[in-house]
């Protein structure tokens, strides 16, 4: 099955064996699937970063992870997103600039401030760049290109959880600081549509409100 992640290739391959009885098992392990899928979609929540800890997802999830996260709608093929990962001594690299550049900017902050800036990245194992890099199109408006951004993100996310992390997107006033986007290589016309934060939670992490569809749904 080309083009499948490999996790899901090996799902699918042992979903389509027969069994003793030489009777295809497919439809009920593909029902199992299925209900997998609905299962992670209903219940995935946001860990905070603080609340995580490794070990962090293998090279190949990572790959798995960044599969999903470019597949995603894209009017045009314009790929209007990249990625940028920060792992091991990456994130204390990441640090540094973001506490740098927080001190310069806030002459009156307490060590204690400029130190929780150093360790933004440290507490997650893994954190995703998500960059939102918009260009000019005849029938492709900027906010369409934005949107595809923030569906890689939410890929991420949910290939994140779907491998049995936790994740959590995020951005903060490193996303938006042009000198701190400058120093992490990001041109001068992109953006970070979030940093996204994946690891191992020690706890089920507790819900929040959802919103009820009654506030939300209407019928035209
Ligand atoms: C684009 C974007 C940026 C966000 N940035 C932050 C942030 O900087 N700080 C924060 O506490 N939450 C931020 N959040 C919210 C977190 O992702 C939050 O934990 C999440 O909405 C919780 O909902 P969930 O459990 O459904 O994931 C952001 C969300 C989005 C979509």
């Amino acid at each position: 099955m080309p083009g499948l992640v490999p996790g899901i290739h090996v799902l699918l391959s042992v979903s389509h064996m027969p069994d003793a009885d030489g009777r295809s098992k497919s439809g009920h392990d593909e029902r199992k699937i299925m209900l997998y899928a609905i299962d992670l979609l209903t219940t995935r929540r946001s860990v905070k970063p603080v609340e995580m800890t490794g070990p962090g997802p293998s090279p190949a999830e990572i790959e798995t992870i960044l599969t999903i996260g470019a597949r995603v709608p894209d009017h045009g093929k314009i790929v209007p997103w990249r990625f940028i990962v920060f792992e091991g001594e990456a994130r204390a690299k990441a640090g540094d600039i973001f506490a740098k550049i927080f001190r310069l900017k806030n002459v009156t902050a307490t060590p204690d401030q400029v130190d929780a800036e150093k360790k933004r990245f440290m507490h997650a194992p893994l954190v995703i760049a998500v960059v939102s890099r918009t260009s000019k199109h005849p029938k492709v408006p900027p906010w369409e290109q934005e949107l595809s951004a923030g569906a890689s993100a939410m890929n991420i996310v949910h290939a994140a959880h779907a491998l049995g992390y936790v994740a959590n997107w995020l951005t903060g006033w490193m996303a938006f600081d042009r000198d701190v986007l400058t120093a992490l290589g990001l041109s001068e016309d992109e953006k970070i549509a979030g940093f996204i934060h994946i690891g191992r939670s020690a706890r089920p992490a507790d819900d929040r409100p959802r919103p009820a569809l009654g506030d939300i749904v209407t019928r035209f």
